[in-house]
């Protein structure tokens, strides 16, 4: 496994991306964060401790991949988030923006609840592998078509633990 982002380095590109949010929202104006599990808990636990205290936090659940590292293009619920998202500013969050269809899915059945404004902040997105378009306000980096894993992400549920993102060499998955 080689290293790409080390925790400093995801440090402190997380605080940045915590101050560009708080500024972008009234002061006074609360922030409900939505967590997508399982892959997404790492950054959201880092990123409402770089943020003030007017934050609120949910989860949610989806399943796209089987244990393998294709997409098989379909989204499953597994868990809908606690409390109601009409009328906040909510903002999903995750680990890492693919072909975009995790997001398309969320966002379209998040919006679908009426909340007072509705953003996406991911830690990772791999711009060449989109299948559809998808709005994403917040990218923490921008990276190439590698299988990564760490802080949050996984092969076959491994390597979630990780302080950083490294990539995994092909013949661990091929
Ligand atoms: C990963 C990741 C996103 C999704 C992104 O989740 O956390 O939710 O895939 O891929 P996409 O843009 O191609 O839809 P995964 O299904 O691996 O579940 P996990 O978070 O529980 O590991």
């Amino acid at each position: 496994m080689t290293v790409l982002l080390d925790a400093p380095q995801i440090h402190e590109r997380i605080v940045s991306l915590a101050a560009e949010i708080e500024s972008d929202y009234p002061p006074d104006d609360e922030i409900h964060l939505v967590g997508v599990l399982k892959g997404g808990f790492v950054f959201m636990a880092d990123l409402i401790r770089a943020m003030s205290a007017r934050v609120t936090l949910d989860f949610i659940a989806v399943s796209s991949y089987q244990q393998s590292t294709r997409s098989s293009g379909e989204v499953r619920l597994l868990k809908d988030v606690d409390a109601r998202l009409e009328g906040r500013h909510v903002i999903i969050v995750e680990d890492i923006v693919d072909t975009g269809l995790t997001l398309t899915y969320l966002q379209d059945m998040l919006r679908a609840r009426a909340p007072r404004s509705l953003k996406t902040a991911c830690l990772l997105s791999k711009p060449s592998r989109r299948k559809v378009e998808v709005q994403v306000e917040y990218v923490g980096f921008s990276i190439e078509d590698r299988f990564v894993v760490g802080y949050g992400l996984d092969y076959a549920e491994r390597y979630r633990n990780l302080r950083g993102v490294g990539v995994l060499a092909p013949h661990v998955y091929a």
